[in-house]
């Protein structure tokens, strides 16, 4: 009974039908539709309505309930804010690379510093302080697939999708805690925010895989929002006749969505006091990494990031540094190609700390969100988005961008902090970075395959293996339930591996 109850109401969010809590929406009444009909008409968007009275009761509950959910005023002011960004001082002034105090780089930190770092923040960890957050809201458009991209298999021999991957490495890092400190019971809860697109592929894959060993009640998925698509015109977009066409609101919908879906309040309940926050698409990414939790907290920051070397300047990475004298990101598409250039006497680039994104933020900083959540900005996204023609009916796919998606930036927060509460790590791209952003190529499932059995191949090397092929381009996936890091890989010393090969057992 409670499948077939699961399945009506997924089939009717997916039509979007129900009226938030899985009970189907109701149609409007004639007082409380004339009272939407003239807020949008205030707010020049009753093109909205233009199909109404021809839907089905169900189509009218449905597209009541969407527009409902919407301020159109607010729609037009965040519009208006992005198209016309306020030129204020700070959008003009000169921006420079954070200063050294607010930044230490694992390349020439001291291995005592490091293994300081790694054992406090693996007590953190032990002590039950330590939470994941992954941002997995977005559509990977650019990998041309529909499907969620943490179900990606990049094509290890082990399959492993970087969902999986990354589910593995939290239960080795709960794992080492435990040991270490002798505890039973070591959790790293894993929130995992999904968007309308990603939602229901990702629990389904989660549940397929049993949540990858970990328990179910420590993996949360929840949902971030959306807004209207917006024409270039300024004007909300159908994407049939009786539904607005919508996106998600970008991974800076993260910190409403924490709010909205009572995650800070879980991370509260359970005593989180540090949070690691990544996205989906890097397949090194160290998920939990001690040495970051261990390296911010003792920083006594609110937040942290990593960073690597940037590759050249054209590569497509938001770029960390000041502005102003506050901890600031300039994304790829949005810094001039003078400072994307630019060099230092060392010939290494002026601005070169690439965004990894990979965040740590203290509890207390989760907790101020509602007090700064409506100050973030929107960015627009230039689209190519189909919609109902409003006047003729007509369902038009469009050949060149017609609209805009808002959407905002996960670390558009960061200025709110003084430099003194930021922190910024460097780290080995081979080590920590390898995106899956393009179907082949440069940053593809390719590149991300070979950079996973590189770093195996690195590791068991260093344990005393001796890895033969015939082709030196193979590598070894080293299974993240056997090695978070590199450790723990005593038993292939004096070994003889022949790559490709993949090590998910201990002998
Ligand atoms: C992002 C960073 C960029 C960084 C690069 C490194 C932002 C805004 N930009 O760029 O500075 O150098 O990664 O790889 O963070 N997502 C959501 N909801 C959304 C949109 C995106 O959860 O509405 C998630 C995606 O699932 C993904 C992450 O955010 O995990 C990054 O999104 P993506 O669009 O791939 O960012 P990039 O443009 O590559």
């Amino acid at each position: 009974m409670d499948a077939i109850k699961d399945a009506v109401s997924s089939t009717l969010e997916k039509l979007n039908l129900t009226g938030g809590q899985g009970v189907p929406a109701k149609e409007p009444t004639e007082e409380q539709l004339n009272e939407l009909k003239s807020k949008y008409a205030k707010a020049g968007q009753e093109q909205v309505f233009a199909f109404y009275d021809k839907l089905s009761s169900a189509e009218k509950a449905g597209l009541y309930e969407q527009l409902e959910n919407f301020n159109p005023d607010y729609i037009n002011e965040i519009t208006d804010r992005a198209l016309n960004p306020p030129q204020t001082e700070s959008t003009e002034s000169k921006i420079e690379p954070l200063p050294e105090n607010a930044t230490s780089s694992v390349l020439d930190s001291s291995a005592e510093d490091l293994q300081k770092w790694y054992d406090s923040g693996l007590e953190l960890i032990a002590e039950n302080k330590v939470a994941v957050v992954l941002m997995a809201g977005g559509q990977g458009t650019r990998l041309g697939s529909s499907d969620p991209k943490g179900c990606f298999n990049i094509g290890l021999p082990s399959s492993k999708s970087l969902f999986q991957l990354q589910g593995e490495r939290i239960a080795k890092a709960e794992k080492l805690a435990k040991k270490k400190h002798g505890k039973e019971g070591v959790t790293i809860p894993w929130y995992v925010m999904t968007s309308g697109p990603t939602r229901a592929p990702t629990q389904k894959f989660f549940e397929e895989k049993n949540y990858f060993g970990l328990k179910k009640e420590n993996v949360i998925i929840f949902e971030q929002g959306v807004l209207p698509c917006i024409s270039n015109e300024g004007k909300i977009l159908l994407e049939s006749k009786s539904k607005v066409a919508v996106a998600p609101d970008g991974n800076g919908g993260l910190y409403q969505a924490l709010i909205n879906a009572g995650v800070v309040s879980d991370m509260g309940q359970r005593g989180i006091k540090h949070i690691h926050a990544y996205c989906v698409d890097n397949c090194l990414v160290k998920v939990a990494d001690p040495a970051f939790i261990g390296f911010s907290a003792a920083k006594n920051v609110d937040i942290a990031t990593k960073v690597v070397r940037k590759r050249d300047a054209k590569e497509s990475v938001g770029l960390i540094l000041q502005k102003n004298g506050r901890p600031d990101v300039v994304e790829y598409s949005e810094i001039s190609t003078e400072d994307a250039e630019a060099k230092e006497s060392s010939g290494l680039l002026k601005f070169r700390a690439a965004n990894i994104v990979n965040h740590y933020y203290s509890y207390e900083f989760l907790e101020s969100i509602p007090e700064w959540a409506k100050k973030l900005p929107h960015h627009v996204a230039r689209k190519k988005i189909p919609y109902v023609n409003t006047e003729t009916g007509e369902t038009v796919k469009p050949e060149k961008p017609n609209g805009i998606k808002l959407e905002q930036f996960v670390f558009d927060c960061f200025p709110f902090l003084p430099l003194d509460k930021f922190a910024c790590m460097e780290v080995k791209r081979e080590d920590e970075f390898s995106p899956l952003k393009n179907a082949s190529g440069e940053d593809s499932p390719q590149s991300s395959k070979k950079d996973i059995m590189a770093q195996g191949k690195k590791w068991v090397e260093v344990a005393g293996a001796t890895v033969v092929s015939e082709n030196p381009e193979e590598g070894v996936e080293v299974s993240p339930l056997i090695s978070y890091g590199g450790e723990g890989l005593d038993f292939v010393k004096n070994t003889t591996i022949t790559a490709p090969a993949v090590i998910e057992n201990e002998p």
